[in-house]
């Protein structure tokens, strides 16, 4: 098949290596000039685990192409996916400008009968507008030209995104017309081939299901960061409340760490914009509300920690930071607690060593450059050259090197032997025989 991915950032280029992988022909296109040029030699815009080499032989062996024009592309595919981004508007709604745009290029340069699928996460709806806006271009042109618009929402986590694009738990397809569902069946069916998981459904149900799954998945983090705060206040470690809960089939133990908040560039996005859909036909999402309330409070919790424990005297001191990435096995920042935390930092007159294994250069792009400039923040290339002459070291990201580190050069490297563990990933009875202060989430503090 000749599949055009229009948009090439964490969703799709994954998707555009992962369907080039199986034999199709894939064009993946991006108005990012830079980010296109450096694709064609390889050098790939963000770390994914897997991602490198599939792109750079599917690209060898001519099946992955890159390019800046939708046109070129166009020549050539029957098959269009649209995965650009629909970040949140300055009222947390989805802002489906790029989405149009694409709708709008697609409705242009139309030539013979295709299917469009939307996999950005896009509110319910989007496809009537998508099918509008080519519509409207092909009658502007005079032309008549069958296609159809699909809802396919992409479900992969960043970190393992290629994995769980090769090994879907499933795939939701929402489409209305019979055509389309055969060549979805088709596109899909070699990822699916010893467990058949397509779920058909309608287009608008399969829009509603992207977001109603990163809610849910959403509120387990924020339903057990409110039972920590809790437990903290009530004496109780969080942790043997999570073992104790998670036990229970019917709730699992994904996702119900206690932590620092959620970030990254789909829940915390995904909650505004359903909160934003709710409002928009009258509906008051209370739980989406508190979910959302939750976690901004969350993402505040280290640095309130922080400032209690040196009775809000942080200027001069010094923190090292482990982890900046939203979570681990990314270089993504976007909306990551790291940075909640670094700024109020630095704000509230502190320095911050940082360490993160492959973050380093997006966090140079996230922080003002200033800050580097000054010495106020610095990337260092190891975690314990980041705790050198630190105050305290804070984990904020579960890389796994930070698991089981050297407590004993850790506490050798630190002014003072204080650890601020973001996401409960040290046994309190080790790090009290290791001699440090202790202060996780939603477990009693650890003082000298
Ligand atoms: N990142 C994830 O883990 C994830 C998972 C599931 C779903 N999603 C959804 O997928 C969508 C894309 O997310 P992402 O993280 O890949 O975004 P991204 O920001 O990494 O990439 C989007 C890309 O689209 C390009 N683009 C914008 N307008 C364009 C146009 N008119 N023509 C061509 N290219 C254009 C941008 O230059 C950028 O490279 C979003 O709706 C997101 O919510 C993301």
């Amino acid at each position: 098949m000749n599949v055009t991915v229009v948009g090439t950032g964490y969703v799709g280029l994954v998707t555009g290596a992962c369907i080039a992988e199986m034999g199709n022909t894939v064009y993946c296109v991006d108005v990012d000039p830079v980010k296109i040029a450096n694709l064609k030699e390889g050098v790939l815009p963000i770390y994914e685990p897997g991602l490198d080499t599939i792109v750079v032989e599917n690209h060898n062996s001519g099946r992955l192409r890159f390019t800046t024009s939708l046109p070129e592309a166009m020549e050539d595919s029957d098959v269009f996916f649209i995965a650009v981004g629909t970040p949140p508007g300055e009222d947390g709604s989805a802002d489906m400008r790029y989405v149009q745009e694409v709708a709008r290029q697609i409705g242009t340069h139309m030539t013979r009968p295709a299917i469009v699928i939307n996999k950005s996460t896009v509110p319910v709806g989007t496809a009537d507008q998508v099918r509008e806006i080519i519509t409207a271009q092909l009658e502007a042109r005079g032309v008549e030209v069958e296609f159809s618009v699909v809802s396919n929402p992409e479900f992969l986590k960043e970190g393992a995104a290629v994995d769980d694009f090769m090994h879907p738990d499933r795939i939701v397809i929402g489409a209305d017309c019979e055509r389309a569902r055969q060549v979805m069946s088709e596109l899909y069916a070699p990822f699916i081939r010893n467990r058949p998981r397509t779920m058909f459904m309608g287009v608008r149900d399969a829009e509603m299901t992207k977001y109603a799954a990163n809610a849910m998945l959403a509120t387990k983090i924020s339903f057990m960061n409110e039972v920590a705060g809790l437990c903290e206040k009530l004496g109780v470690d969080v942790e043997n409340v999570r073992l104790g809960i998670g036990s229970d089939q019917r709730i699992g133990y994904h996702f119900i760490y206690a932590g620092c908040g959620y970030g990254g560039s789909c829940f915390p996005k995904d909650v505004k914009a359903l909160i934003s859909i709710a409002h928009q036909v009258d509906f008051e999402p209370k739980v989406l509300q508190a979910v959302e309330a939750r976690n901004e409070q969350q993402k505040h919790s280290l640095f309130s920690k922080i400032t209690t424990h040196f009775n809000g005297d942080l200027e001069g001191r010094t923190f090292c930071v482990w982890g900046l990435a939203f979570k681990p096995g990314t270089d993504d920042m976007r909306e990551a607690p790291s940075v909640v935390l670094i700024n109020s930092l630095i704000n509230a007159g502190a320095r911050v060593r940082a360490f993160d294994p492959v973050a380093h250069e997006t966090a140079r792009r996230e922080f003002p450059a200033e800050w580097f400039d000054d010495g106020r923040l610095e990337i260092v290339g190891g975690q314990y050259e980041a705790a050198i002459d630190a105050d305290a070291m804070v984990l904020v990201t579960e890389w796994k090197p930070f698991r089981h580190p050297d407590f004993k050069a850790l506490k050798r490297l630190l002014k003072a032997p204080l650890i601020l563990d973001g996401r409960n990933q040290y046994d309190p009875v080790q790090i009290k025989r290791e001699g440090f202060e202790y202060y996780g989430m939603g477990r009693q503090p650890i003082l000298a």
